[in-house]
């Protein structure tokens, strides 16, 4: 039975147990010095409480300070933290991933490496194994619509696996598959890489066009639409430009996810709150409060930092991208004309 151990027992890292539980594998689902509740919940048999179903049965536990047994003879390491953790827990878990066949990567973001250039997920992975000297098995990229919590539970669902080799995505592909849990295969790792993070920045355009219905009582149904179909040109143009296929962010890691990013989740709420009428900084206040990170805030920085670094011809092109930026630094404009002034055609 092939050991696939699981770096991070939030909801996504505990809703991948399911499948791959069911796949056949032998589960490890380690939890950060952030988890201990988690990790609690779950040994007590209660529904993990970010996800509010329980852990697949059989899936072994592990706390903050047992990395070293959850990492032995692991055949495929799972990163699963916040992208904001992923260079620290990178650099404990090291050793093991280098042991390991593959890793595989659901954290979505960008992530500023040390002189301040940003990268995407696993070439900063794969800076910080350079520079400690250790070589890394293949980085499959994760992405997709995938909510956890239908994960956990076993609703169908279809999701991507993005390796640089071709052969390593459909391996695992198979490997993972189950009835509900489906897996296509790409070679484009920069594609899914690319869309995993900017679709959580455009959930907020989407919120705030729902949100704008709550606030005047009138459906912006139409303008949510026209959003959408900007967020997933502009997703296409961005990987393009950074070498990926046009074609994956109309597939599963774009369009997929864009729709059920778009339909719930933190973005979204974050979106919706400030289209209703609250400012940006008061919406995010009360989502911190609330303990909702919002992922979608710092990409959006750190992506216009991106585009001025790695695609300038883009700047001015990436039309959404600047109006969720204008949005977030507190502009003095409706919000229903910024977006509107970003996504609407322009005159022939
Ligand atoms: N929830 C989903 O449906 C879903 C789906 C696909 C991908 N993802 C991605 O998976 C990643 C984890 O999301 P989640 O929903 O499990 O979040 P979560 O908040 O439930 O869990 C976050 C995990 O990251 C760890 N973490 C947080 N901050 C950290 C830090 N500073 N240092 C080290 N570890 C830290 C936590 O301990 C926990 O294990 C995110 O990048 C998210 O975008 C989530």
């Amino acid at each position: 039975m092939s050991i696939i151990t699981i770096l991070g027992a939030g909801a996504m890292g505990s809703g991948l147990c399911t499948p791959v539980r069911n796949a056949g594998w032998e589960v490890r689902l380690w939890g950060t010095w952030l988890d201990d509740h988690l990790i609690d919940a779950c040994e007590a048999g209660k529904p993990h409480p970010r996800t509010n179903v329980p852990l697949a049965k059989g899936v072994k536990l592990f706390r903050a300070a047992q990395l070293e047994k959850a990492l032995d003879g692991a055949d495929v390491v799972v990163m699963s933290v916040a992208s904001v953790g992923v260079p620290k827990i990178t650099e404990m878990a090291l050793e093991g991933i280098s042991k390991a066949k593959a890793l595989w990567l659901t954290s979505k973001g960008f992530c500023p490496n040390n002189e301040g250039k940003i990268q995407l997920l696993p070439e900063a992975i794969r800076t910080i194994a350079k520079q400690k000297g250790i070589s890394l098995p293949p980085i499959v990229a994760i992405a997709g619509p995938v909510k956890a919590n239908e994960c956990a539970e076993g609703k169908p669902t279809a999701t991507i696996f993005g390796c640089k080799d071709l052969e390593v995505s459909r391996k695992y592909a198979r490997e993972a598959r189950t009835d509900v849990y489906c897996i296509e295969a790409t070679d484009d790792e920069t594609g899914v890489e690319i869309c995993a993070p900017m679709k959580n920045v455009y959930a907020i355009a989407l919120g705030i066009a729902d949100g704008l219905e709550e606030g005047t009582g009138f459906p912006h149904h139409n303008l949510k639409a026209a959003t959408f179909n900007r967020a997933v040109k502009e997703m296409s143009l961005l990987g393009q430009a950074l070498g990926a296929k046009a074609e994956t962010a109309f597939g599963l890691p774009g369009v997929g996810d864009l729709e059920v990013t778009g339909l719930s989740g933190r973005n979204k709420v974050y979106g919706v709150r400030i289209g209703r009428g609250e400012t940006a900084k008061d919406a995010l206040a009360e989502m911190d409060r609330l303990e909702q990170t919002v992922e979608g805030v710092p990409a959006a920085g750190l992506a216009s930092t991106l585009v001025e670094q790695s695609a300038p011809q883009l700047k001015e092109e990436l039309t959404l991208l600047k109006a969720v930026n204008e949005i977030l630094s507190g502009t003095e404009r409706p919000v229903v004309k910024v977006i509107s002034d970003a996504v609407l055609p322009k005159m022939p």
